[in-house]
């Protein structure tokens, strides 16, 4: 059965290549290019065999619009300054135009499609669109771990139309490195979590609980969590209607003996921009102030449990680190995670993003393209790109 692009011989062939071009934009630049750095072994390696290569992504959430600011002609630059080579641009994703221009690829091009979502068949998972997209093609690729956890048109329906439908180098290096997570690790495991908001994490929380030794909690997430434990909070974001549900999960980390370790001191500030912080001398926050990152003691306690550690999982900052009176706490974790010899992998645009900020990739042993997509991963859901790959008789 083919399984990777390593199974394939492609050479003539078209190729439809979905990736993960959903990259950060500023004034139409490109801000962060990780996510086209990492598809490139697999569009390099297609194009060396031979194949004439059509990438596809979606850029954003224009809801079945056609945004000029969503599109993804500023890309198809990047993608070649790191190919070295022209990839062509392609103003449509599917329909004649496409198929008129593959008519015109040789053997070895590169194109770019226009954003999958100007279409609203996408989002929908809608198999008109699937066979429209898939009709210039003759095989299938995925290589967009950051989008599988996302049942649409070019991640699901597609594979009906098109066999061979096989992973892509960097879906594959994902599943392998995120799957070292589930079932047998390395022990001690720890989870360093952090990030604003603890709503959208309770899953992920619930079921590391059962495989990690212990959990470390930074950010706004613990704000919530020190509320429920009684504790004052002061202007710090606390999300009033997740309350009740971090003392469930208090409590369900006291009946499994999983160690919940929280801050036990805080930076605090008057606001976000203020000029002026301070430490707290415990985790209670004064009334009139904010926490904004976590303070000395509490990067020395995770320190000491990331030292111990035989694997270790990040997902989520540890306070405003973008300001740079805010960064210390994300940065010393960051570094004590890269300093330590455990399997460590870090998830999350924004922990990514630290890593890159402070220049610590090659303390990791895997950095993840995927956000939402690692979480869903970790937390044991099936993710509909890799069901889709996964039923292919091929
Ligand atoms: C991501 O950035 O997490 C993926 O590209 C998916 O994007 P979405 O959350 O807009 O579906």
């Amino acid at each position: 059965m083919k399984q990777t692009i390593r199974d394939l011989q492609p050479a003539g062939q078209t190729v439809f290549l979905r990736v993960d071009f959903n990259v950060p934009m500023h004034l139409g630049t490109v801000t962060d290019d990780s996510r086209v750095a990492a598809a490139v072994p697999t569009i390099s390696e297609l194009s060396r065999a031979g194949a004439r290569v059509l990438c596809a992504s979606h850029l954003g959430r224009p809801q079945g619009n056609r945004r000029q600011d969503l599109s993804l002609e500023t890309v198809a630059t990047v993608l070649g300054d790191h190919l070295g080579r022209k990839v062509l641009f392609v103003p449509e994703s599917h329909g004649p135009q496409v198929e008129q221009f593959v008519a015109g690829m040789g053997d070895g091009d590169v194109a770019l499609l226009e954003n999958l979502r100007f279409d609203p068949g996408e989002e929908k998972n809608d198999p008109a669109l699937a066979r429209k997209l898939a009709a210039p093609a003759s095989i299938y690729v995925n290589d967009a771990f950051g989008t599988a956890h996302r049942a649409h048109a070019s991640t699901a329906a597609i594979t009906r139309f098109l066999s061979p439908a096989v992973a892509g180098l960097l879906l594959q290096r994902e599943v392998t490195a995120l799957s070292r997570l589930l079932g047998h690790v390395d022990r001690p495991y720890i989870v360093v979590l952090g990030g604003a908001k603890i709503s959208g994490k309770i899953d992920l929380m619930e079921s590391l609980m059962e495989q990690a030794d212990a959990i470390l909690v930074g950010g706004a997430m613990s704000y919530t969590l020190l509320r429920a434990q009684g504790l004052e909070t002061g202007q710090s974001l606390v999300e009033e209607d997740q309350i009740e549900m971090a003392r469930h999960i208090l409590e369900r980390a006291e009946a499994q003996g999983v160690e919940l370790v929280l801050p036990l001191d805080h930076l605090v500030a008057p606001a976000v921009e203020s000029d002026t912080a301070t430490t707290t001398d415990g985790a209670a926050i004064p009334a009139d102030l904010m926490a904004c990152d976590v303070g000395p003691r509490t990067v020395d306690l995770f320190s000491r449990w990331i030292r111990e550690a035989a694997t270790i999982l990040w997902n989520g900052p540890m306070g405003i680190f973008e300001n740079p009176r805010f960064a210390a706490g994300t940065r010393v974790i960051g570094a004590a995670i890269a300093a330590s010899s455990s399997f460590s992998v870090v998830g999350g645009g924004d922990s990514v993003a630290a890593v890159r900020q402070f220049q610590m990739e090659d303390g990791f042993s895997h950095l993840s393209t995927g956000g939402g997509a690692s979480l869903e991963f970790l937390a044991g859901r099936a993710l509909p790109g890799l069901v889709a790959l996964a039923e292919k008789d091929n």
